[in-house]
């Protein structure tokens, strides 16, 4: 990322903002000795794990271990792009960013930034229509659906009226390109030429994404006919399944109440939403993608869905579910009868109803197998078998064993198999379906466990740029185990040679690898030592440095030694063992 803008620049940009007042911003932070801290906002927990250090500009999460300088932070919390963080800190800071050299790059960022203006542009079209006289039947037709005008205005719903060219003379009006009306989607060309609107006599319920950003349209018929909705196609700003509808209303809410209910449709945000239901996301049809989990797992683990009491709904309630699983969140399932969805449960038995069906809400465990066993005869063999297949399937995903093994447990007193039974066919699909989870885990955990000298040293070196010139003399990068460390001192080194900076903020733009950056940031918090402590700490972890790597060479040479040995290769093996000796006499 950082070969496309000058690091200077960037350096420039970080000595001029302070990441407090960024943070700040977004979440409210507590002073904490030198530092502030607050409840991570990239994982739910209830003691706060999650520091900012003002000397050093970076943040770290002790709880899931995200950390970085303040475009990480931006990049992760506000979704931006690389690019789009350092324009938005420019401008903060004052800072006049080049003209981009990669050419598609900035005509990327400049496209999006369009797109996004555009749509502003378009919404605000759509919603001034529906107040008009032409919208009375819409206006109506809300009405009878029981949305509030206080909604109406809440959700910046719309009306698109009959003719084939209201939104396009509109834009065109504004001198808005009819190339970049295309790329939004909200045009279509003609057979003959020219271009017609893709949206006609239809509500508009426009789609924003976590930021308040308008990125698409739904857009409903007012009666029976079909398509009932036709949708914005994807655009280089609205890709489908990315986002989630509403999200950017609810999303304080799914906080604060630790907990997000996901339905399916526009109406069914919308009616429960207005009526008090407020930790509410819509997944706009679809069974739920890693990214919406990915976008709803920054404000809780917990999840409780009611899709549609119909087949599509179930199907899509299933699928949804072992993608919830693998990602370890912890899910509840509300079955509706055949027909039923949230809006109109909502609209017929009162918001109360919904509530109640929330709070009795299934295990996953439960709801799938409800829905197996209308689909299976449970009484008969190749039912039971179907029907243990299936939940296995689920039941594999779950990283926890005991989780595992509870719900092994129950299976078979459910399908009256004996347990050791299911095991074995549990066992039979381990390889294929744990692999992930523990790699991912393990990818993860490292910057944890990592040899403290090493990790204690990089501190060291940050702390006192003096320290380097005296490390580079007694250690090289390749003396450093683990492959972080061994990453962040030779970025040092090269950064040292040229006569740069290297604090830690800036120090991260060098480091593409996650985990080492990571580790720059976890090690800046370790407490700091004064005086002769801290010198006796460098001179001791240097040391250990040096013994460790002492002992890796002499596995190494230990290896050759024997593979010379078993290819009776008598020459080199003498010169190995030569080599060898000399290792074990050396001082150090
Ligand atoms: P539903 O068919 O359940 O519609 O589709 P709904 O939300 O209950 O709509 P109302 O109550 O009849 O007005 C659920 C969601 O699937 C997407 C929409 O996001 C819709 O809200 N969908 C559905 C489409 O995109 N296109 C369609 O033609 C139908
Ligand atoms: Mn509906």
């Amino acid at each position: 990322m950082s070969n496309l803008i000058p690091e200077n620049i960037l350096e420039d940009i970080l000595g001029r903002v302070d990441i407090v007042e960024i943070i700040s911003g977004y979440i409210s932070l507590k002073k904490s000795g030198s530092n502030f801290k607050c409840n991570c906002p990239f994982h739910h927990e209830k003691t706060p794990s999650f520091m900012v250090s003002t000397d050093r500009q970076i943040y770290h999460c002790f709880g899931c271990g995200e950390s970085g300088n303040v475009f990480k932070f931006l990049m992760r919390h506000e979704r931006m792009s690389f690019p789009e963080a350092v324009e938005m800190l420019a401008k903060k800071a004052g800072v006049i960013l080049p003209k981009q050299d990669n050419p598609r790059i900035a005509e990327a960022i400049s496209l999006n930034s369009q797109l996004y203006k555009l749509n502003e542009l378009a919404v605000s079209f759509y919603e001034n229509n529906l107040h008009t006289a032409s919208a009375a039947a819409s206006m109506e037709y809300l009405k009878k659906r029981g949305i509030s005008l206080e909604s109406i205005k809440e959700f910046r719903l719309g009306f698109a009226g009959q003719s084939w060219d209201n939104l396009v003379n509109f834009l065109r009006a504004k001198n808005v390109s009819l190339g970049l009306i295309e790329k939004a989607g909200l045009i279509l060309p003609k057979d003959g030429g020219g271009y017609y609107d893709r949206f006609r006599n239809r509500i508009i319920f426009p789609i924003f994404d976590n930021r308040d950003r308008a990125i698409g349209f739904g857009a409903r018929i007012m009666d029976n006919s079909l398509p009932k909705y036709i949708n914005s196609p994807e655009t280089p700003i609205y890709v489908k399944g990315r986002n989630l509808f509403g999200l950017n209303l609810s999303k304080e809410h799914i906080k604060d109440l630790d907990c997000a209910i996901i339905v399916e449709g526009y109406l069914d945000f919308i009616i429960p939403y207005q009526e008090g239901l407020k930790n509410i996301v819509a997944s706009q049809g679809t069974a739920l993608t890693q990214d919406q989990i990915k976008l709803l797992k920054r404000y809780t683990n917990n999840v409780v869905m009611i899709y549609d009491g119909d087949t599509a709904g179930e199907i899509a309630t299933l699928r949804s579910l072992d993608m919830l699983i693998e990602e370890d969140l912890h899910v509840l399932v509300v079955p509706l009868p055949a027909g039923v969805d949230p809006d109109s449960l909502v609209r017929l038995e009162g918001i109360v109803s919904l509530k109640n069906k929330v709070e009795g809400a299934l295990s996953l465990f439960d709801y799938k197998l409800k829905i197996l066993k209308s689909r299976h005869n449970i009484t008969e063999a190749h039912g039971k078998g179907k029907i243990a297949s299936q939940m296995l399937s689920t039941i594999n995903k779950f990283s926890n064993a005991i989780l595992r093994g509870e719900y092994t447990k129950r299976l078979s007193e459910e399908i009256k198999i004996p347990e050791h039974y299911i095991l074995e066919e549990l066992n039979k699909l381990k390889p294929n379906t744990t692999i992930s989870a523990p790699t991912v885990e393990a990818a993860k955990k490292p910057a944890f466990e990592i040899n403290p000298a090493e990790k204690l040293l990089i501190k060291f070196m940050l702390d006192e740029k003096e320290l380097i010139e005296r490390i580079m003399q007694e250690l090289d990068p390749s003396d450093f185990q683990d492959a972080r460390t061994a990453k962040i001192v030779s970025v040092m080194h090269d950064l040292f040679k040229q006569g740069k900076s290297f604090a830690p903020s800036v120090l991260m733009n060098y480091l593409s690898e996650d985990d080492a950056s990571q580790l720059v940031c976890e090690s800046m918090f370790i407490p700091e030592l004064s005086g002769q402590d801290r010198e006796k700490a460098v001179t001791d972890c240097i040391q250990r440095i040096k013994v460790q790597r002492k002992k890796a060479k002499r596995e190494e040479l230990h290896l050759l030694i024997r593979n010379a040995q078993s290819c009776g290769d008598e020459e080199k093996l003498n010169t190995l063992i030569q080599e060898f000796h000399k290792l074990i006499k050396k001082g150090d």
